[in-house]
């Protein structure tokens, strides 16, 4: 049974989000902890980083993992995901560099990529706590809705629709990867527990067909039915239809 909570606000989701991580962390201290990218966990690593300031809480001990990458940009790429975490997390806390993983997106071989990272999510997982967010259409990771879904590491070629809504991070449409490496849904629901983010009433739709309970290819997160431990915290505006 997915555990829902609805929060007043997107602040409030990642504030209760980030009290999660942190017993996570306080519980386990070589907690291996999945990250994901987007707007919605913004706010959510702003916060681990004051608990972190206020020594609350020390990822010395922590190892880290990724969902995604996108293919072809290099890791000092602003669009990256490297990037991304790098500047919304990893620069500013205490994270071991060598306890830091992601799929790499600058490689020429992309079977290869994605097996080295399925062996060190061999290697070091299982994933204590697996940090989600949601496409609007209904992608985990980069898990596009489709006929079949893989459940290894993959490349996958990106949906219309995440690419528009992906563009808003670029300077154009065009500049876009048309593709992406992720993680698959079995490695997703091999974590001990999974936390969701969705904020916003753009998701709205999306959770509303979430909560139906039926499991389809065509909407990956629906999978997350299947997992034993798996709480959504959202906010009033993506909840309004509930
Ligand atoms: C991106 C990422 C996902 C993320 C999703 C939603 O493309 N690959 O991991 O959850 O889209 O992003 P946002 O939070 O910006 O709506």
């Amino acid at each position: 049974m997915i555990k829902w909570h609805i929060e007043k606000s997107p602040n409030e989701v990642a504030v209760k989000a980030a009290m999660i991580y942190r017993q996570q962390i306080m519980d386990k201290p070589q907690s291996v902890l999945g990250f994901a990218t987007g707007s919605t966990p913004e706010l959510f690593y702003r916060e681990l980083i004051m608990l972190y300031q206020d020594r609350q809480l020390s990822f010395k001990e922590c190892k880290s993992f990724n969902l995604d990458e996108y293919c072809g940009l290099n890791p000092s790429h602003r669009q990256s995901y490297h990037y991304y975490m790098e500047e919304k997390l990893f620069k500013h806390v205490d994270f071991d560099d060598g306890h830091i993983y992601l799929p790499h997106g600058n490689v020429d071989d992309y079977h290869r990529e994605c097996k080295r990272y399925d062996a060190l999510l061999i290697e070091h997982g299982p994933i204590d706590i697996q940090l989600l967010g949601i496409g609007r259409n209904g992608h985990i990771g980069f898990n596009e809705p489709n006929d079949v879904l893989i459940p290894s590491t993959h490349v996958v070629h990106l949906d219309d629709k995440t690419i528009k809504d992906n563009a808003r991070f670029f300077s154009c449409e065009d500049l876009v990867p048309k593709s992406a490496i992720t993680m698959g849904l079995k490695t997703i629901q091999q974590s001990n527990k999974i936390l969701l983010l969705a904020t916003g009433p753009e998701k709205a739709e999306i959770l509303k067909a979430l909560r139906s309970e039926k499991i389809s290819t065509q909407l990956p997160a629906s999978f997350l039915h299947l997992h034993a431990d798996v709480t959504i915290i959202c906010d009033e505006s993506a909840a309004k239809h509930f």
